[in-house]
């Protein structure tokens, strides 16, 4: 275990299995579709990785980056666009593939801007949901696990950048973020 992880909170093999589970669950209810997977740097990329290798329908992929969090571990509340899509959405069935919700800001702002361009449909399909910390009133359609309010990092999630390799979910000591 890394020096500045408390506990897992998700080891490697709880998130595979977790996530096999979900990507069966996709191809069934997209059966005949060819979703576009829209996976929001860079949290994501992990679980974007497993989840679509997992998935046997065909799915094209696009990626969008947003920022709503600087380098700090609150939200801000702040959500800016840093990277759009590449290709229009008009009358694709979208899926938003993100790594977490914690208060909620990011995913309203993004599920209403993709809805603007009148897309056949959008879902959201988080790895992690922290409800307990929402602001904003959203709900991810398919989620990996809940999670409680603890900051956390590994696959994917980071702290000020650090820590996304680490190949499971961990809780981050709070000696790192309090100083
Ligand atoms: P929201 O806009 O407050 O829902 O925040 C969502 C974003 O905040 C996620 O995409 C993450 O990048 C980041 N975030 C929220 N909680 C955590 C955490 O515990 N660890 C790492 N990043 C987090
Ligand atoms: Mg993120």
């Amino acid at each position: 275990m890394h020096q500045d992880v408390e506990g897992i909170m998700f080891s490697k093999e709880q998130l595979q299995t977790r996530i096999a589970e979900l990507a069966a669950q996709l191809d069934s209810e997209y059966a005949g579709k060819t979703p576009l997977m829209v996976g929001i740097l860079k949290g994501s990329v992990m679980f974007y990785a497993d989840l679509l290798r997992a998935m046997t329908i065909p799915v094209e992929m696009d990626f969008m980056a947003i920022s709503s969090y600087g380098a700090g571990s609150k939200s801000s509340g702040e959500v800016k666009l840093i990277k759009d899509l590449d290709r229009k959405i008009e009358g694709r069935d979208v899926i938003i593939v993100e790594d977490i919700i914690d208060s909620g800001y990011t995913l309203s702002y993004l599920k209403r801007m993709l809805y603007s361009r009148k897309p056949s449909s959008v879902k959201i399909c988080a790895l992690l949901d922290k409800y307990s910390r929402r602001v904003v009133p959203i709900e991810a359609d398919y989620k990996g696990f809940d999670c409680e309010d603890e900051f956390v990092i590994g696959f994917g999630l980071d702290y000020a950048e650090r820590y996304r390799n680490l190949p499971y979910i961990g809780i981050l000591k709070r000696s790192v973020y309090e100083k």
